[in-house]
């Protein structure tokens, strides 16, 4: 295997799968030394990124083989929960950044925002209305109505640092709502990339070097 140190090296195989670029570009703006969240996290492609850019991260899905597997990465600590019934496992907890994909549960949507700490960085993408005529989420419940995160964050008493809804083609055409919010007096660059890397030992189990590439940033293939 191959040394490298202080080297951000990551491929799309150790991440499971390719974090968002609206993830990738507001990751670095959340502020060193808290715990982030990623909610409903899946496979932790999210929770991996957030990991190898330094931070501690929780994530949180009721899918335990998935939990399984992002139990074993460096800087995770894995919940299982179910996010939408029972008691909210996050109560009384804050994160310093919080990030959601492909999910929503509006009811627990309020609590999610309280939870986020000050200062602190929310970065949320999901789909919204109109997704329908392109395939799954089709249910109004799992879909954003028109400007719902922008608003949703603002009478949480944050900054938004940046929104957008539209269509987009890839990974695949659909109808996407991303927002990225601000709870206190963060002054954090909104041009610069994530640089804060973990250093990382070793090439990654079953990552071929030559897949492997080294930057500030996380390299995704
Ligand atoms: C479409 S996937 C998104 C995964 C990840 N955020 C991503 O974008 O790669 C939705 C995730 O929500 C989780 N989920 C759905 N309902 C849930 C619930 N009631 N409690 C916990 N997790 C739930 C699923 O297990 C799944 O991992």
């Amino acid at each position: 295997m191959r040394a490298i140190k202080n080297s951000c090296v990551m491929a799309a195989d150790e991440l499971g799968g390719n974090p968002s670029p609206w993830v990738r570009r507001f990751a670095g703006m959340i502020p060193a030394g808290g715990t982030t969240l990623d909610l409903a996290c899946g496979g932790g492609r999210h929770a991996r990124l957030l990991a190898v850019l330094g931070y501690r991260v929780e994530a949180a899905d009721r899918d335990t083989a998935a939990l399984a597997a992002l139990a074993r990465v460096d800087g995770v600590t894995v919940l299982e929960a179910d996010l939408e019934g029972g008691a909210w496992p996050f109560c009384g907890r804050t994160f310093s950044g919080i990030v959601v994909t492909n999910y929503l549960h509006r009811p627990r949507l309020a609590g999610l925002l309280a939870a986020l700490a000050n200062p602190g960085v929310l970065i949320y993408e999901t789909f919204m209305l109109g997704n329908a005529r392109y395939g799954k989420p089709s249910n109004p419940d799992f879909l954003l109505r028109p400007q719902e995160l922008l608003g949703r964050a603002r009478d949480a008493g944050l900054r938004v640092a940046a929104f957008e809804e539209g269509r987009v083609d890839r990974p695949k055409p659909a109808l996407v709502q991303r927002l990225c919010a601000v709870r206190g007096d963060l002054d954090a660059p909104l041009d610069q990339p994530p640089t804060i890397c973990r250093a990382t030992s070793s090439t990654p189990p079953g990552v071929r070097s030559s897949a492997v590439k080294t930057c500030g940033v996380p390299k995704l293939r």
